[in-house]
């Protein structure tokens, strides 16, 4: 049976490596994350060794290698979050969930994402958690935060 990965793969078997980039762009807009059977499909159409995709793919920290959680959450990274503290917001979701940016939880619940400026800087530093933003976030408030969505399962 042909999967939504073989249908981009097909568009992009002709053009080449330098199509790499956009290819696993639109693999993971489909998929939500890129799987190892997505690399290595991708290896074969592009004729590029799958260590090679791995590394360009970690390169650009754009690009997630699992499933994103049940609430998926989204870290702005941008310049007026920044300025206001995003950093230790990171550094203290990364330790109460005990999950890198980019990975997801060991129950599937959470996932982190680091992104450039969402729009809603006047809310800085801003959270997004499946659309729901959380504003002026303090690595204080990320407790509570968490507890949150961990009670609605
Ligand atoms: S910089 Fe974070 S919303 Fe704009």
């Amino acid at each position: 049976m042909k999967t939504a990965i073989d249908g981009i793969l097909e568009k992009y078997g002709d053009r080449g490596r330098d199509a790499l980039i956009g290819l696993l762009q639109e693999i993971q807009e489909a998929e939500g994350y890129l799987s190892e059977e997505a690399i290595v499909k991708t290896g074969s159409i592009l004729n590029i060794p799958t260590s090679k995709i791995y590394g360009v793919a970690t390169f650009y920290n754009q690009f997630r290698f699992e499933p994103k959680g049940k609430y998926h959450i989204q870290v702005c990274r941008g310049t007026a979050c920044h300025v206001l503290g995003s950093l230790t917001v990171l550094q203290e979701l990364e330790k109460v969930l005990k999950t890198k940016a980019g990975e997801t939880t060991r129950d599937g619940i959470f996932s982190i994402e680091v992104v450039a400026c969402i729009g809603a800087c006047g809310l800085a530093p801003v959270i997004n958690i499946n659309g729901t933003f959380h504003a002026n976030v303090t690595p204080e408030s990320i407790d509570e935060i968490i507890e949150t969505y961990r009670n609605k399962n």
